[in-house]
């Protein structure tokens, strides 16, 4: 991407749409369209290919969607699937009539079966069950992932689809109703280290494992890729079983229980963490196999505890405003 491509970042108040643009930003990117939910809506077909005529990106981040933690995927199940197909069908569809050069698509590890083998390759895509509390997300996901493998067949685009892993960084989702476990964690134990609580209960049993990357490292790797030459960006369109698809990652996982002592030491809470097993555990074990992308000289720079320790020191500041404000204030440092 030269320096004054048009490079339309899609969803760029978020949690990953943010850390892409920093690093836009970063890289010296100045030509970056970037539109907020409420100045253009993506379930909105028409506004969208006015936007998309108008504007002619040449390079599509698409990191906007419909998110949220098991409570909230378990709960709006339509939302979930209504939503985030109509994001997402809008603006890969615009991008190929307007003649976007390449689109990188944002999706889940949750594509994959609940039960596939660990580390996660990307060819188990469709090889069985999905993890039920978040089913309808996935397959919307999916139906994402297919589009870009059918778009890139008929029409010859190049549009990749990029899955991270659990993410967090600067701008997390911190409310109750609708956070990942990670920043569900470092409130609570804020709050119960603020209000002086001997005790955490922390939902499931605290055996499964997750991996998590930093939202500037995955930022980093999708950049990284759309910078690819073209042969090389083509050879991660074809990826196993024909699916344009690459794992983000770091490679290393552990419990929730070893996630939440670390959260506690890092945040100073020294109260008891207790388990409420009868609140679902989700999907037992989700760890990527990232050789695709190792394969590309590529490796995350920041470690789990010194991201935690960041993101705890971001908590107390982003419970005083809106997350998406300390975002944007994030991004006008860079
Ligand atoms: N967070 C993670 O741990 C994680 C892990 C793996 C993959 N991902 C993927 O990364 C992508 C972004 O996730 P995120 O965590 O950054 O989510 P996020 O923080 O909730 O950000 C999503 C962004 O999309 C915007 N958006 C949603 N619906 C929209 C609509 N109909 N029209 C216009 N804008 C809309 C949101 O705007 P409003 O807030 O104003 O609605 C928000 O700025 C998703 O595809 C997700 O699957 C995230």
């Amino acid at each position: 991407m030269e320096s004054d491509a048009r490079i339309y970042v899609a969803g760029h108040r978020g949690l990953a749409g943010s850390a892409i643009l920093r690093r836009l930003k970063a890289l010296g990117h100045r030509n970056i369209l970037a539109r907020s939910h409420a100045e253009l809506e993506l379930t909105d077909q028409h506004a969208e290919r006015k936007f998309f005529e108008r504007e002619k990106p040449a390079y599509v981040f698409l990191a906007a969607a419909k998110v949220g933690g098991i409570l909230a995927n378990n709960d709006h199940p339509a939302e979930f699937i209504q939503s985030n197909l109509a994001v997402q069908t809008n603006v890969m569809h615009e991008a190929w009539r307007s003649g976007v050069e390449r689109l990188l698509f944002l999706g889940s590890s949750c594509i994959y079966p609940r039960d596939c083998p660990q580390p996660i390759k990307e060819e188990y895509l469709l090889t069985g069950p999905l993890e039920f509390t978040s089913r309808a997300y996935a397959v919307a996901k999916i139906a994402g992932v297919e589009m870009c493998r059918s778009y890139n067949r008929q029409y010859g685009t190049r549009y990749l689809a990029a899955m991270p892993t659990s993410l967090y960084g600067p701008g997390d989702n911190y409310d109750p109703a609708g956070a990942h476990v990670l920043p569900a964690l470092i409130r609570k134990m804020h709050e119960a280290k603020a209000g002086g609580l001997d005790r955490v209960v922390i939902w499931g049993t605290g055996s499964p494992r997750r991996e998590f990357l930093h939202s500037d490292d995955m930022a980093d790797a999708c950049v990284m890729m759309m910078n690819l030459p073209d042969g090389a960006f083509d050879g991660i369109l074809r990826g196993p079983n024909d699916f344009p698809l690459i794992n983000v990652g770091c490679g290393e996982d552990q419990t929730i229980i070893d996630l939440a002592r670390v959260v506690a030491s890092v945040v100073g809470f020294r109260g008891a963490l207790e388990f409420d097993t009868s609140k679902p555990d989700g999907t037992p074990r989700k760890l990527l196999d990232v050789g695709r992308l190792r394969g590309l000289g590529w490796s995350p720079r920041v470690d789990l505890r010194t991201g935690i320790a960041a993101a705890c020191a971001d908590y107390p500041a982003r419970e005083n405003g809106d997350a998406a404000q300390r975002r944007q204030e994030m991004t006008s440092k860079t």
